[in-house]
Formats: structure tokens, C-alpha cells, sequence
């Protein structure tokens, strides 16, 4: 039996003794001895009677162990440019006082804090900082507007937030001050007080808001006199995190996880998935606000006692397509993760892969890919310049790490072109119909996972138990829906094909087209619309948009674009890319109502599609092919 097949087979068979196992390389203040607690099933915790505190895990740990002077973070910026490494020892000393400073305004085990940050090192260590008092962290990501910010802030109910005066994009500051400001009045919780971290490079500071509701904080200052605080032992199933991603419908979803089951399926994942240990330098070219930063920027690498790169910059165009090669030789990066897109961007600058010769990269042994769907033609290229295995991966933010995989330091496997592997220990990976009844090899279906899933997935939805087995458990009862659809074939490869709800994928950022209806519903003259993600080159998907007029209402459909493109800036954010806005006479629906995105999809990508029994009005559809220049199949 090969160590996978053996290792898969125990998390299945024996999950108790596999995963008490997995904690052995956690250190704990109160070591469980249990691991799976299915009392409350189909709800499940992990390691129900250990404590622990996941910074100590992350910092004290290896600083005790004699590491203190081993590079920790490396930060670097290709924004104003600028580096920084902060060693083990030099982490924790920051972490700890800042936590000290947070605990001095009051913050306590089980409160919420907002953290609104772009790509530096504070942002890290506001994340650490709460694990340290057992407070419960939010962060949201930097390229979502005030009203995305308020949203959260009135689902998590923080008593604080953490902020910086801004983030660099290329040609552009985005100052976040005014947003902050503009979230804490559209909001009916805001936090009492923000603590800016001013960057001289972006104007605006904690004193210009005085007047504000909320009592504004330099980060700066507090430190100053802020005695460092010890780390706060927690239950591990009390929450480390609350990260809002979207569903189906407007309002994110609060993904919780624990503190407890993510450590030990976070260790875990680093050495036998990443083949990373301690004094590896490990590179995730992600941003802090996705769960991909979460888990492989933060928490993952200084869990196992890596060196972890945090890159504040683009893959191309910051300055240019060598960028990402600059870093792996810099800093002797022997790992690579990072989105599918990233990887077309630069293949789009850099066809040749010209910028790769001035660099050299041989420390690097892997790169890893996730996010959204490595296409046959992004892995091939990718293969050939970088002469390495290129690795794709599945998993999503409710999951927190990887449940298809190959695993590379346990038993790497050969890679197949459009497929990430095979489920990852703990992961009962199925392919269901309609029904929920399995399918046959290479047959499309809905990918499911049988429940329990392992540690450090989500423990539930943030106050909302009920949208949490709506949204994951009650469709296929005894399954957890991923809400991705793909097949499995022969060799027990798992191939995933794309969401098959609301959810769209653009550069690896995920989206909802209903938020996104939502805006430009309510524009003046819109009756009804629909929004649906369409193939693109680079992005993987980009959002478009068919709005149908209010009767009489005439509009340049340009400044229509324009209107519609600027109100869903405002308030998504510029992340959303939404760009494409085509005026339709009407939408296609069934009988009952529902808006047929996905024939509109097929449509819009020119791709065959049969029209739906349950179609209310057929020449709809047919008027909306002709528009768009598609063929019924
Ligand atoms: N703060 C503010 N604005 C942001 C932002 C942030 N943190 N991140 C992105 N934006 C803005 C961009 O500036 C851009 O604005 P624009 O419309 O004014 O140009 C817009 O949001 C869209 O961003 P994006 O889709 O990322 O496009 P881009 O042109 O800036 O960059 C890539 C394209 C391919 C270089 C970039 O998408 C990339 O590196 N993708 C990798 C994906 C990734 O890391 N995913 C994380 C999950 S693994
Ligand atoms: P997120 O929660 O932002 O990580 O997005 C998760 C979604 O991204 C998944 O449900 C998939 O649709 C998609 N995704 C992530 N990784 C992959 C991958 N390796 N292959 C295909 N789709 C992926």
C-alpha cells in the first residue's frame, strides 16, 4: 500500500487515532484526548477538550526552540519598493505588544476585530495579535468599498478596527481612511475605536478623525508604552477567525474556524501536501484578505516554522514580468503558491519567459496553483519555462486548506493536466446527480464531501446556523455540497469543472453575482437584471451584466455602462471588475420565475445550449442568442 493509500485510508477508518496523531506537533496548554466530537452532528468539532493559543504555536514556540533568529517574515514591497525580514524573536516581540496595546483598549478573549489592511507586515501581526488574546479576527479584504466594509461590521459586531492610511496599487493610493470612516456610519454596530497604522507613502491619520464616533488611534503611539501580553489559553474549538466570502446572495457568508482543529490540519498540510518545515522559505503570492492569505501567508508557514514572503505588488507591471522570479531568487523561495491568473498575466507579458533568464531560481522546487481552475494551457506553459512540477490544488474558504491534492511530501503522484489529484486524507471526496445519487467514472456531477470534514474546516456560518446547513448540509443530507461540480475518473482523479451555483471565480477572486445585481438593480432606469460570469482570457471570468429598462426610460447605453460600472465600484469595490453592461429587451426565465443564468452564460460564451423545458417564453432566448451571435445545440 503506498503511503497515501495508507494514510487515507486511516483518517477514514481510524479518524481518532489519525488525527490525535496530527496533534502531537501542536503545542498544547491542555493536550485533548479526544479528537472527533459528532454529538451535535451533522455539526462537528475537533479536539473538543484541548487548549491551546494558535501565536504561541505560530511564534513563542519556535523562539523557545532556539529559531529566534531565523527570518520569520520577509516583507516585500514592489509598490514603495521596500524590504523588511523580521526573525522569530523580532515577530513576536511585535505581535506581543501590539496585542498588549489592544488589550489596553479593552479588547478580550471571544471579542471581534476588524482588520481593513493592505499588504504589510502589520497586517500579520494584528492577525497574530488577536490569536494572542483569544480575540476573534475579521479581516476584510482591501479592495472592497465602504459599504462591503459595513456590511461585515454589522454581521461581526466588532468592538475595534484595525487599519492603515492606505494600500498602493499600481498608478494609484488607495486611501482608506474616508471608507473606514464612511463604513462606521453606514453601519448600526460600528466598532469604538480604530487604530490606523499611518504609511508615509498615503496621506491621512488616526488625528484627522477626531470628530468621528469611534475614537481614532495612531498604531504607532499606542505601541509606544503598550506592555507586550502573554498568550491567552483558549478552548480549540473556541473561534480564531470569522472570513466573509460570498454566496449566492448579497450577504457574505462569516466562515468561523476554530483554533484547535486549524492548527493541526495547518501543520499537517505544510509538511505533507507542501513539503515545507521549519527553515524552508515559503512564498504565497496571495493577499491577507482571501483564506488563501489566511492559512498559507500567516497562520501555515509560521505554524511549521518557515520563513513565509509577503509581497505587497502585482505578478506584471510592478515593474514587470520578472517580478515573481526576483523574489524566488532573492530570498531562496523553494516554494511557490500562487492563482492561475497570476501565472496567465505574466505568460501574457512574458510569452517567452524572457524575464526567467535574468533570475536564478534553483532553490525553487514546486509551484503551487489554486484559486480557481489551473487550465490545461496555464499548466503546460507553466511546466515547460519553470522545468518543475507545477501542482494544482482545490479547496475553498470554507474548507481553510486543501481537499483534492498532490501531496508532495507524503507521496507525490503523477500530475494530470486539469485535474488537482486526489482527495486529501480526511476528505470522503463524491460525485452526486441531481438526487444525490453516485455517479459512474468521468461522469459531471456535484462534488460532495461526506460529512464529518476534517479539522480546520469551518465550524459553521458566523451567528447563522440555520444558512449553514441550508447553504452545505441540507441538500444532500450526510454530504457537505462544495457547491463545485466535476467528475472522477478511473484513477480516483478528481477533475473540477466550476461552480455550479452564483458564485463566480474572477482572478481568483470570489464573487457574487447577486451582490453585484443588487447594485445595478437599483439604478433608476433598471427593471430587472441579471449578472452572469463569463469566460475570460485572463481572469479565468469576468462579471456581465444584462439590465432590461424601465418601460419609456431612454438612455444612452454607454452612460448606462458608465453609471452602472461606477455605482458598483462604489459599492463592491474595484475587485469586482465590473465592466460589460448589455442592454436586453428581456431576461429568459422558467415558468416560475428564475432567471436562466446559466443558458445566458452559455450564451454570452458561444457555447452550445439547449433551451429548458421549464421556459416560460422561448423567444426570449432566441432574441438574446441573435443579440449575442450564439447557437442553439
Ligand atoms: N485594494 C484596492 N484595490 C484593489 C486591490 C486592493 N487590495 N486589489 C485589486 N484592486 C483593484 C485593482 O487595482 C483593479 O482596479 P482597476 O479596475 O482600477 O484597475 C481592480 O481591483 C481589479 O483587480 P484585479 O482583478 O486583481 O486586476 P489587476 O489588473 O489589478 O491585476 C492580476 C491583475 C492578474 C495581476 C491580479 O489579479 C493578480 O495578481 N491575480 C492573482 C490572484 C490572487 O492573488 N488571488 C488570490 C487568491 S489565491
Ligand atoms: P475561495 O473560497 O475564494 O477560495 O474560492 C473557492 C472556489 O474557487 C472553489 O469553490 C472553486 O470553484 C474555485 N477553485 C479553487 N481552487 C480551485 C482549483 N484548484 N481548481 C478549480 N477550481 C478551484
Amino acid at each position: 500500500m503506498s503511503s497515501y493509500d495508507e494514510a487515507f485510508r486511516q483518517s477514514v477508518d481510524d479518524p481518532e487515532t489519525f488525527w490525535l496523531s496530527a496533534a502531537q506537533d501542536v503545542e498544547w496548554d491542555s493536550a485533548p484526548t479526544r479528537a472527533l466530537d459528532d454529538s451535535q452532528a451533522p455539526s462537528y468539532r475537533w479536539f473538543p477538550d484541548g487548549a491551546l493559543n494558535t501565536s504561541y504555536n505560530a511564534l513563542d514556540r519556535h523562539v523557545r526552540a532556539g529559531r529566534g533568529d531565523q527570518p520569520a517574515l520577509i516583507w516585500d514591497s514592489a509598490m514603495v519598493p521596500a524590504k523588511l525580514t523580521y526573525t522569530y524573536a523580532e515577530l513576536l516581540d511585535r505581535v506581543a505588544t501590539f496585542a498588549g496595546a489592544l488589550r489596553e483598549q479593552g479588547v478580550v478573549a471571544g471579542d471581534r476585530v476588524i482588520i481593513y489592511m493592505p499588504m504589510i507586515p502589520e497586517a500579520a501581526i494584528a492577525m497574530l495579535a488577536c490569536a494572542r488574546l483569544g480575540a476573534v479576527h475579521s479581516v476584510v479584504f482591501g479592495g472592497f468599498a465602504a459599504k462591503e466594509l459595513a456590511t461585515r461590521i454589522d454581521d461581526a459586531r466588532p468592538v475595534l478596527l484595525v487599519t492603515a492610511s492606505g494600500g498602493l496599487e499600481p498608478g494609484r493610493t488607495i486611501e482608506y481612511l474616508p471608507m473606514v470612516e464612511q463604513a462606521l456610519q453606514l453601519s448600526q454596530t460600528p466598532p469604538h475605536t480604530v487604530i490606523v497604522k499611518n504609511r508615509e507613502q498615503i496621506p491621512g491619520a488616526a488625528a484627522d478623525y477626531k470628530t468621528s464616533s469611534a475614537a481614532w488611534f495612531d498604531w504607532d503611539d499606542l505601541i509606544l508604552d503598550a506592555a507586550p501580553a502573554e498568550p491567552v489559553s483558549v478552548a480549540a474549538t473556541d473561534p480564531l477567525y470569522i472570513l466573509y466570502t460570498s454566496g449566492t446572495t448579497g450577504k457574505p457568508k462569516g466562515v468561523v474556524r476554530d483554533n484547535g482543529g486549524h492548527a493541526v490540519a495547518l501543520m499537517w498540510s505544510m509538511r505533507n501536501i507542501y513539503d515545507i518545515g521549519a527553515g524552508d522559505v515559503w512564498w504565497t503570492a496571495s493577499d491577507v484578505g482571501w483564506v488563501v492569505g489566511h492559512s498559507y501567508i500567516v497562520y501555515g508557514p509560521l505554524l511549521a516554522g518557515a520563513t513565509t514572503v509577503m509581497y505587497e505588488g502585482k505578478p506584471v507591471g510592478t515593474p514587470d514580468a520578472g517580478a515573481f522570479w526576483r523574489i524566488i531568487a532573492e530570498n531562496g523561495v523553494k516554494a511557490l503558491f500562487t492563482a492561475p491568473t497570476a501565472i496567465r498575466a505574466v505568460r501574457k507579458a512574458d510569452p517567452n519567459a524572457e524575464e526567467l533568464k535574468k533570475y536564478s531560481i534553483d532553490t525553487l522546487e514546486t509551484l503551487f496553483a489554486a484559486g480557481e481552475r489551473l487550465d490545461p494551457d496555464t499548466y503546460e506553459w507553466a511546466t515547460k519555462v519553470l522545468e518543475r512540477p507545477v501542482v494544482d490544488h482545490w479547496w475553498q474558504t470554507e474548507t481553510g486548506w486543501a481537499i483534492v491534492a498532490n501531496m508532495r511530501g507524503l507521496d507525490p503522484m503523477p500530475l494530470k493536466s486539469g485535474s488537482p489529484t486526489v482527495p486529501v486524507p480526511g476528505y470522503r471526496v463524491e460525485v452526486v446527480d441531481a438526487e444525490g445519487k453516485p455517479v459512474q467514472a468521468n461522469t459531471e456531477g456535484n462534488i460532495v464531501i461526506a460529512l464529518p470534514l476534517p479539522p480546520g474546516t469551518l465550524t459553521g456560518l458566523w451567528n447563522d446556523e440555520e444558512r449553514y446547513r441550508r447553504s452545505y448540509l441540507d441538500t444532500f443530507p450526510g454530504y457537505y455540497l462544495t457547491g463545485d461540480s466535476g467528475f472522477i475518473d478511473e484513477d480516483g482523479y478528481v477533475f473540477v469543472l466550476g461552480r455550479s451555483d452564483d458564485v463566480i471565480n474572477v482572478a481568483g477572486h470570489r464573487l457574487s453575482t447577486g451582490s453585484m445585481e443588487a447594485v445595478v438593480a437599483g439604478h433608476p432606469a433598471v427593471a430587472e437584471c441579471a449578472v452572469v460570469g463569463i469566460r475570460d482570457e485572463l481572469k479565468g471570468q469576468r462579471p456581465s451584466g444584462y439590465v432590461v429598462l424601465k418601460a419609456g426610460v431612454e438612455i444612452d447605453p454607454e452612460t448606462l455602462r458608465q453609471e452602472l460600472v461606477a455605482m458598483v465600484r462604489d459599492q463592491i469595490g474595484a475587485v469586482a471588475t465590473f465592466r460589460d453592461v448589455t442592454v436586453v429587451q428581456a431576461l429568459p426565465k422558467t415558468r416560475s420565475g428564475k432567471i436562466l443564468r446559466k443558458t445566458m452564460r452559455q450564451i454570452a460564451d458561444h457555447e452550445q445550449y439547449s433551451v429548458p423545458s421549464t421556459i416560460e417564453d422561448p423567444a426570449v432566448l432566441e432574441a438574446l442568442a441573435q443579440q449575442l451571435g450564439s447557437q442553439e445545440g
